[in-house]
């Protein structure tokens, strides 16, 4: 994994500017926890309405971390108030260079306070140190710098039209990426002029009020930015408000399509980010060193909680014996344990409930007589953790080959054409990912203009860039998010006059 990250532009570049942070064991020492948190709307923080809380926990021990908010649908309604109340109160109508050093000031203090963010997120979700610090605390600052340049530049990025904020956002967002998702769903949204209301996954609230805290210092104007935290009740809440003028999601495609109901109708905006069944193409040609590290990526980081991961290999038939044999060995290097430890490669499942599902889809994939095989990797003796694990012997059909499995867990077919890899890529209800391996230009676009899927990367994997748009296909949902198309999903545009 060291190997495969340390070829990508992105992160190393952005890591640089972290290079005198080498976390240890007294990393945690950095960050303070409350015992308890309140929800964020209108610039202060607030006690739920009906009181009720559930724990956080630290996924790499099973430890109580602290009581987070429930929020409920009165709690929901007061921050969609707050945020509207905002909207109307000036944040629309500032002028959009002033808007622009708002977002900036932010950026910077992500990138100051970027060590208690990364280590506070591999905490609460269980990623290894080393992926918060190089890439999702990096990204997220870079993802508010991005959208601060755009901010007074708006009528460039939509060339003949007239562009006005939408009003009041809620936000959705999963556990996998906690700060990185909601950099996502921020950033634009505030660089258009909208507010927000976001709603961070159960499992992993503390960055995002941690990011709550930041927008405070950066002494954006209370109700901009307002946090409910809470499970999916509270979700459902926001998404279903008729104050809340577009809902943007990411998660699972079963709450996507339950929320696409929930909107249809009703005139406000929607986008959805959901699952992925990424296919993985080798060719023969391959240079195999890099795909054996570009396969590892795609699957291993973050666990493979990762709704772009490439979470189906396909390799051609000549060389499956080979590329297998290196795979295996490969994996025996990955690191399995303590996310605050810079060498780890592979953290702690997030939680309880994914390590259960994880487990089941493996052992459902045993019982319909796939080939398994791990890692000899130790693990921990507390906390949830899942070794890295290949799937073979498939035929297509089982659960395992046609579902997210959002765990490290690879299936592994073959081809012998490129017609019959495109069919097999294509065998799928999603449409997020998918890679090519090969040294042939004209095949990588050929099979790129044939690959359904929003993203495809040639000779790499999950390379993420806040100017390059990201977003799925078919039911892996719509809208974009990051660059100029990303930015067409908060705003209201009109032909400007001639
Ligand atoms: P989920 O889709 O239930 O959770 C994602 C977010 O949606 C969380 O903030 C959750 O509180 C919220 N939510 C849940 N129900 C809601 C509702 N009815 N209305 C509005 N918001 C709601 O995903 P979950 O249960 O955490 O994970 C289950 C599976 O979903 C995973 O195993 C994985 O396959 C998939 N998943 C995919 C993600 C992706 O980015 N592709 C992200 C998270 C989960
Ligand atoms: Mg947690």
């Amino acid at each position: 994994m060291t190997t495969a990250r340390s070829q990508t532009g992105t992160g190393e570049n952005l890591a640089e500017t972290f290079s005198e942070y080498v976390p240890s064991v007294e990393a945690r020492d950095i960050v303070s926890i409350k015992p308890r948190y309140g929800l964020l709307i209108g610039g202060e923080e607030r006690e739920p309405l009906q009181g009720g809380a559930f724990a956080t926990i630290e996924p790499s021990s099973g430890d109580h971390l602290a009581e987070i908010s429930e929020g409920t649908q009165a709690d929901v309604d007061e921050a969609v108030a707050a945020a509207r109340g905002a909207f109307e109160a000036g944040w629309r109508d500032l002028a959009p260079r002033v808007r622009a050093k708002y977002i900036f000031r932010l950026a910077r203090l992500i990138q100051d306070r970027a060590r208690e963010l990364a280590v506070l997120e591999s905490i609460d979700g269980g990623k290894p140190i080393r992926e918060s610090r190089d890439i999702d605390i990096p990204l997220s600052a870079a993802h508010f710098f991005y959208h601060a340049g755009w901010a007074d530049k708006l009528e460039y990025a939509v060339p003949g039209m007239r562009t006005a904020p939408l009003g009041v956002m809620g936000q959705i967002i999963p556990w996998n990426f906690p700060v990185l998702m909601a950099a996502w769903k921020m950033a634009p949204a505030l660089a258009c002029g909208n507010t927000v209301v976001l709603k961070p996954a159960e499992t992993t609230s503390l960055t995002a009020l941690l990011l709550g805290e930041i927008v405070q210092e950066a002494d954006l104007p209370p109700g901009v930015l307002n946090i409910v935290t809470g499970a999916g009740e509270t979700g459902a809440a926001l998404a279903a408000h008729p104050g809340v003028d577009k809902v943007a999601f990411t998660g699972s495609t079963a709450v996507g399509k339950k929320i696409a109901r929930q909107v249809a109708g009703t005139g406000r905006r929607l986008t959805l980010e959901l699952g992925g069944k990424g296919a993985h193409v080798v060719f023969d040609d391959a240079a195999l060193d890099q795909a054996i590290e570009g396969i590892v990526d795609a699957i291993f980081f973050n666990q493979g909680h990762v709704c772009c991961a490439g979470s189906r290999l396909l390799v051609q038939e000549g060389i499956a014996d080979h590329l297998l044999g290196r795979l295996k060995q490969r994996m025996e290097l990955l690191r399995v344990g303590d996310p605050l430890d810079k060498n780890t490669d592979v953290g702690a499942i997030n939680s309880h409930a994914q390590l259960q599902r994880i487990t089941e889809f493996v052992e459902g994939a045993e019982s319909e007589g796939c080939a398994i095989h791990q890692s000899g990797a130790p693990l921990p003796e507390r906390g949830f953790w899942f070794r890295p694990t290949l799937v073979t012997g498939l035929g297509g059909s089982e659960r395992i080959a046609r579902e997210e499995v959002f765990g490290p867990v690879l299936t592994v077919q073959t081809f012998r054409t490129e017609a019959e890899a495109v069919a097999k890529a294509n065998a799928t209800r999603y449409g997020l990912s998918a890679g090519v391996w090969t040294e042939k230009g004209s095949r990588i676009l050929w099979m790129t203009q044939r690959l359904k899927a929003g993203v495809v990367w040639a000779n790499t994997f999950n390379q993420f860039d806040a100017a390059s748009p990201f977003g799925g296909v078919r039911e892996s949902g719509f809208g974009r998010e990051g660059g100029r198309q990303g930015l067409e999903e908060y705003l209201q545009l009109e032909p400007a006059a001639k």
